[in-house]
């Protein structure tokens, strides 16, 4: 280029910034966003980054959010809450495509295949936005060269909030290029969405499902079993903490990613 035309090209409005290239919202607590993708970033599915915009001060706000798209797709999505005076979500749930978000490419994050062990049946244990990292790990081939058996449980307060995970699993499976891509690991997938607060087909928190065997029996598989089964666990403080309670009493160990073991924890972001 020229000089001149290297003057006339316009300095990036925000650091580390990507573009907004859908926006879905699914109620007045939760929405799902699409952005372009650095070009440097590298991740493995599972994993969180930081993202926000730029504060009232000037400076960067930035959350921890969990990459809802798999390490194989050009963009990233987010699935986030939306809260009326949290310091980000009160800015960022009205993004619209073509805005500016700012996107720090360093992914880091537990729930990774690489912190398990190998074994025949893989937990995905969640409750509201908890939902994002298995988002991406479902479209990730290697969930289903790993393990013969995927279970996604949900649990929110009720039948709406479960709306982005139950049109992913739909979608997944409608999709040609996702039946090309996972192929048979489509017929793995175990949906198993539970409602708290609003009646629907499967009502209770996961953990009471878990304690009286409900879920087992539901889903026609033995209880847990630290030699066959693994878990990845994202949801509330209080949630994470009473879920690794009952994989520990069924003698599961939790992983990390230079030990892998039976489970792995991870905090979805709130606020
Ligand atoms: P509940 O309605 O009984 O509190 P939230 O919207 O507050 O993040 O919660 C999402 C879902 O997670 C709700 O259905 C909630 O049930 C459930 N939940 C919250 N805490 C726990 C917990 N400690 N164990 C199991 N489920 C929980």
């Amino acid at each position: 280029p020229t000089v001149n035309e290297t003057i006339a090209r316009p300095a990036p409005a925000l650091p580390d910034a990507q573009t907004v290239t859908e926006v879905q919202h699914y109620t007045d607590r939760l929405f799902r966003f699409r952005v372009t993708r650095p070009a440097s970033l590298r991740f493995r599915s599972g994993e969180f980054l930081m993202i926000g915009l730029l504060g009232d001060n000037g400076k960067p706000l930035l959350r921890a959010y969990s990459i809802a798209s798999p390490s194989w797709d050009d963009e990233l999505e987010f699935y986030s809450i939306k809260v009326q005076d949290g310091p980000l979500t009160s800015k960022l749930q009205h993004i619209q495509p073509g805005d500016q978000l700012i996107v720090r490419p360093k992914p880091v994050g537990t729930l990774v295949h690489d912190a398990l062990l190998p074994g025949k049946r893989l937990y995905f244990f969640a409750t509201g936005t908890g939902f994002a990292p298995f988002a991406s790990l479902l479209r990730e081939p290697e969930t289903y060269e790993r393990f013969d058996e995927v279970i996604i449980t949900h649990t929110c307060r009720d039948v709406e909030e479960l709306t982005y995970g139950r049109e992913l699993i739909e979608g997944l499976k409608a999709d040609e290029m996702m039946q090309e891509l996972l192929g048979d690991g489509l017929e793995k997938i175990r949906y198993y969405p539970t409602t708290t607060r609003e009646e629907s087909p499967k009502m209770g928190r996961i953990t009471k499902l878990i304690e009286t065997g409900e879920l087992f029996a539901d889903l026609g598989i033995p209880a847990l079993n630290p030699e066959t089964d693994r878990a990845m666990v994202c949801g509330s403080l209080e949630f994470n903490k009473d879920i690794k309670t009952l994989l520990e009493q069924a003698g599961l160990r939790e992983g990390a990613n230079s030990e892998p073991a039976e489970f792995v924890v991870e905090k979805a972001f709130v606020g």
